[in-house]
Order: structure tokens, then sequence, then C-alpha cells
């Protein structure tokens, strides 16, 4: 620390007690994890990066999977610190290139990990890029991450770089759990860990003295097991009962071709919620989903919506969630073949019950559904005890696929039994 003299006067009280040792340790492989809102975002992608950069000699590649989730994530969140510490006029940001520009040269890059391309061809206009910050690490593969490593060590200049990680601890089957935490028998009570090569800070909404009470309430009034332990407590997830065991990921981007008989379905968002949408093909003789594309974004206003929908399904009829009939009028208007959903008495688990009976094949690059399809679970009780309700959390795709294949399980419903919850 002592070699990094600040230029940049800060109170350190706009920073939270946990990160702010963070400010300057120069670990190479820098782990922040934990429960939601308990500030990592905010400092790891906003604050350290903003400071470094208008002290000079570090340019940052934020990155997350989603190239175009960006926009309305990191990216937002750095303008928002610009904007809080008011030193905009140090800071030109260039939404369509996705780069932030400091009066001093440096800069701070985005780029997802789905744009290889991008990715390869990437470089800062002055020195190299010294730090790289994975947004929702869990979201991405360990390849990409490697590759993204080895990109970053690759150079010969002298100054320290960084790798950081942040994500909430989904599941302990996780390629990060395996990778980092298994071999330092990680527990759950662990708050910090320091070697040479890599440091870990967990930190849950305590760490974070900026929430409402609001904020608190919510994280304190979760009533199910599994997102209480990840999401309050920030423990590694031990996921109990997952409604979808039948599906898997294969690369489907040959396929395009064979699949004409088209399923789309979308569950309307805006700020806190995405609006979802996959695109899919059944097979109908051998009851088998594909899922080969997915829009998966917050922010959208309906005409953005239209245009993605339209870019993505063409003229395909999409059902949409029929909460909405407005914003389905809309879709229309902008000549989006949407229509309404039925839905009706039982609709939610019916359908869950259908989609279990088939084999759903997820292409690899829809992370999202992916994602959806690994957490969504029944309701636990306190003990851990499994109720024939789902969560209704992480769960915009797979509602929009449910609202898709509402015909197919609507007609065997009519057909087959009376009361298809004997199982329960
Ligand atoms: N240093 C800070 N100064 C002001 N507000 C903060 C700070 N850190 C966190 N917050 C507030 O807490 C919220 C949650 O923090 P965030 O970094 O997004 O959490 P996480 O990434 O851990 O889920 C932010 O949206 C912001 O309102
Ligand atoms: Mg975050």
């Amino acid at each position: 620390m002592t070699n990094m003299a600040p230029t940049v006067e800060i109170d350190t009280a706009i920073f939270n007690d946990a990160y702010y040792p963070y400010l300057s340790d120069m670990t190479p492989l820098q782990i922040f994890y934990g429960g939601s809102s308990s500030g990592k975002s905010v400092f790891t992608v906003g604050q350290r990066t903003i400071f470094d950069v208008m002290q000079g000699g570090r340019n940052y590649l934020i990155t997350r999977q989603v190239g175009r989730t960006i926009r309305n994530s990191v990216f937002n969140e750095i303008l928002k610190v610009i904007a809080d510490w008011g030193v905009g006029s140090l800071f030109n940001p260039n939404k369509s290139d996705m780069v932030i520009t400091c009066s001093n040269g440096y800069q701070i890059l985005f780029a997802g990990l789905d744009d290889t391309e991008k990715l390869k061809s990437i470089t800062p206009a002055k020195g190299v890029i010294t730090d790289i910050v994975v947004e929702e690490a869990t979201e991405c593969e360990l390849a990409s991450i490697k590759q993204l490593e080895k990109r970053l060590r690759g150079g010969s200049e002298s100054v320290p770089k960084r790798i950081n990680f942040l994500f909430n601890p989904i599941l302990q089957n996780h390629w990060i759990y395996k990778n980092y935490f298994a071999m330092l028998g990680w527990s759950d009570t662990q708050k910090e860990y320091h070697s040479d090569e890599i440091s870990i800070l967990k930190t849950t909404y305590k760490d974070n003295r900026f929430l409402t009470s609001q904020d608190v309430q919510r994280l304190e009034n979760e009533t199910d097991k599994y997102y209480y332990d990840v999401y309050t407590l920030g423990n590694w997830g031990v996921l109990g009962q997952v409604i979808f065991k039948n599906w898997k990921v294969e690369d489907l981007s040959q396929m395009h071709d064979q699949f004409t008989d088209r399923r789309n379905g979308l569950d309307f968002g805006f700020s806190s919620d995405p609006a979802a949408s996959p695109r899919t093909h059944y097979d109908k003789k051998h009851k088998t989903i594909y899922i080969y594309d997915e829009l998966y974004e917050t922010g959208l206003t309906n005409p953005q919506l239209a245009a993605r929908l339209l870019e993505m399904h063409g003229k395909d009829r999409i059902v949409c969630d029929s909460a909405e009939p407005k914003s389905v009028k809309e879709l229309n208007d902008c000549k989006v073949f949407a229509t309404s959903a039925k839905k009706g008495k039982d609709s939610v688990n019916f359908g869950i019950q259908w989609l279990q009976q088939q084999t759903i094949i997820v292409d690899k690059k829809c992370i999202n559904m992916q994602n959806e399809l690994s957490m969504y679970k029944w309701k636990e009780d306190a003990g851990g005890n499994a109720l024939p309700i789902p969560v209704d959390k992480n769960n915009h795709l797979i509602e929009a696929l449910r609202y898709a294949y509402e015909d197919d399980s609507l007609a065997n419903y009519l057909t087959t039994v009376e009361d298809p919850f004997t199982d329960w």
C-alpha cells in the first residue's frame, strides 16, 4: 500500500468498511462474494475502478457473460459513481462503443464474454489492461475465465495486475467453489482469506451501511430456506427441491434449420425484473423442447422490446403474460405477433407438471435459461420440507416457457386426468 500514495483525495466515509482495505490491495486474484446487496458491485465495479482510473496508470475491463446486459448494469453502475462523486467533467462515457475515458487517457472498457471477437481485440488507448472485473461470475464458464486470465497476464508491463470475481454463492457444486474454495476447506463462517495469490472476502447486507431499512427487511423476511441462506446470509447454496431435472445443455447452433415447429413466450419486465423470452422448437413426437435463443433484458420500453422480439422471432407468434394486455396491444402496434396467455386456475403447477414430462435441451449460449432451470425450486418450510408451491423467483424465462407451451399442455389437460395433482 505504501507505493500507492493516492493523488486523488477521498473521504473514506464513502466506502463500506469491509471493502476499504481492498482499495489498494494488489492480490492478483480477488474474490468478492456473499449475500445480495452487500455492496460488492458498488465498490468493485464502481468506486475502486473510478478511483484507480482517476489516479492513472490502470485500465479496467469490466465484463460479464452476456454482452447485451452490460449497458443496463455495470456501465450504469459506473456512471452513477461518477455522478455521485461529482467528477463528470473528468470522464467521457461513450455508450455506443462501451468505453469510458478519463481526461488522463486511462480507460474503462466493457465487453461480454460471449463476444469473443471483441475480447480478442480490445485494447486501451494508453498502456495495457491492468484490471479485469467479472460481474456475476457464476454465469461464466471456466474456459472463458481461463482465456481472460491468459490475456491479462500476457503483457510484460511491470504494473501489478488483478482479476476480480463478484458473485452470489448460488451453488456449492459450481466450478468456482471447486476451483477456489474446496481446497481451502472453506467454511461458511469464514469471512476472509488471504495469500499472495488469492484473496476472498465474504460480505452480507450487514456489511453495507448504505442500505435502507426496507432493503434490510426484504432480506431478513425471506421465508425460503435456500434463498435466505444464499442471498441473505451469503452462504454457499445447497439446492433442496429443484423442480426441473429433465434438461441438458447442448450446442444447438448448427440445428436452427430443423427448428420449424416453434413455440415462443414472453414474460414482461422492466426495472428490476427482465423482459424474458425464449425461442424454442417442439419435437412433439419425441416430447422434446429445444430452447435455442433467449431475450433477457431489463430497462426495455415496449417499442424497444418490440424491436428485439422482431429481431429474434420475426413473424412468429409469441404467447405473453396476460397480466399486461396493454403491453400486448403495444407490441401488436409494432407488428409483433403477440397474444395473451390464457392462464386460469392451477395453470402454474399444471404447466410445470407438463414441462417436467418433456425432455428440455438448452443451447449452451442460453445462460439465463440454464440458470433459471437449475435454480427453480419448490418452496421449503423452515425445516427444509418441500411445499407444492414454486418459489416465485428466477423464473422469468420459465414463466414465458409455460406460456409458450400453453396450447400443448392444455390440450393434454383437457383430454387426460381430471385432477392433475394426485401426486401431491
Ligand atoms: N459505498 C456505497 N455508497 C453508497 N451506497 C452504497 C454503497 N455501497 C452500496 N450502496 C448501496 O447499496 C446497494 C447494494 O449494493 P451493491 O453493490 O449493488 O450490492 P451487491 O453487488 O453486493 O448485491 C446499492 O444499490 C447502493 O444503493
Ligand atoms: Mg452486485
